[in-house]
C-alpha cells in the first residue's frame, strides 16, 4: 500500500488566532519501506500523522491509499477501511481502562468475520508474547507499567495484520532492549512489504529507517544522509 499526500495543509484556529501547522506537503510513502519523522515538539508531527491516518482531514489537499482518494469514502466507511488497512499506535496508547490487555490487543478482530474467536485469541496471545508481555494478558492498563502499556499498544496496532502501520512515538516509554524487539518487528513488517511509518526522537530509531524525514516549519523535508 502507497500513500501519497498532495498539497496537504493544516490550520487550526485558536481563540482568532489561525495556526497554521502544516504547509502544502506533497510526499509519496511507498510500501515496504520504514520512514520516520523527527522534528522539535509541538511542529505537528501527531497532526500529519492523524491525517495520515485518517482520523483527521486536512485543511486543504487530498491523501491517497494508492489509487483510492481518501475524501471520496464516505465517512460511513472510513471505520472498515481503516481497521482493514491500518495499525495505528498512538503517543497515548489509547487504551481501555476497564479491559484487559488481551481483550484491548483484541479489539480489532471483533469485526473480523474470517477468525474464530479462539483463533482471535491465539493471534492475540502470540503478539503480547512477542512483545513480552505473556504473563501480564490478564493485567488493566492501570495495572501495567507505561513501558507494557505501550508495547499493548504495539500488539493490538499489529494484530490485525494491516498494510499501513502509524506509530508515534512507539519506543518512548520502554527499555533498549524493547526497543530492538519492536524495530525488529517493524523491520519484518517492512519486508513483508507493509509500509511502516514511525515519529520519533530516538536516535536509534530515526538510523534504522530506511527513509529519514524531518517536519520543519509546516514542510517534510529529508532529515539527513545516511553514510
Ligand atoms: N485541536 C487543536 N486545536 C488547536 N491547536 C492544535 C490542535 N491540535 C494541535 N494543535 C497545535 O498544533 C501544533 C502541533 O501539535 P502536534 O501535537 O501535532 O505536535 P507534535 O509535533 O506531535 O509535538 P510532540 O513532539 O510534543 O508530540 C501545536 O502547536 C498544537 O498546539
Ligand atoms: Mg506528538
Amino acid at each position: 500500500m502507497k500513500i501519497s499526500l498532495s498539497k496537504v495543509t493544516k490550520t487550526f484556529l485558536h481563540s482568532s488566532e489561525k495556526i497554521q501547522v502544516l504547509d502544502d506537503i506533497n510526499y509519496l510513502f511507498e510500501s515496504g519501506k520504514i520512514y520516520t519523522i523527527v522534528g522539535k515538539s509541538g511542529v505537528g508531527k501527531t497532526t500529519l500523522l492523524n491525517i495520515i491516518s485518517l482520523l483527521d482531514n486536512p485543511s486543504s489537499g487530498h491523501v491517497c491509499y494508492d489509487s483510492i482518494v481518501i475524501d471520496k469514502i464516505p465517512n460511513k466507511e472510513l471505520p472498515k477501511f481503516r481497521q482493514n488497512n491500518i495499525g495505528a499506535i498512538f503517543q497515548e496508547y489509547q487504551l481501555i481502562d476497564n479491559m484487559t490487555c488481551l481483550d484491548n490487543v483484541l479489539i480489532p478482530l471483533w469485526t473480523n468475520e474470517t477468525i474464530s474467536k479462539d483463533e482471535a485469541k491465539r493471534i492475540a496471545k502470540l503478539w503480547l508474547s512477542k512483545l513480552g508481555l505473556k504473563n501480564r494478558i490478564s493485567h488493566y492498563p492501570m495495572t501495567l507499567s507505561g513501558g507494557e502499556q505501550q508495547r499493548t499498544a504495539i500488539a493490538r496496532a499489529l494484530v490485525s495484520n494491516p498494510k499501513v502501520v502509524l506509530a508515534d512515538e512507539p519506543t518512548g516509554n520502554v527499555d533498549e532492549e524493547s526497543e530492538k524487539i519492536i524495530l525488529d518487528i517493524f523491520r519484518t513488517l517492512a519486508d513483508q512489504g507493509k509500509l511502516v511509518i514511525i515519529v520519533t526522537h530516538s536516535k536509534t530509531v530515526k538510523d534504522f529507517a530506511d527513509i529519514s524525514l524531518k517536519l520543519e516549519e509546516g514542510k517534510l523535508v529529508p532529515n539527513e544522509y545516511k553514510f
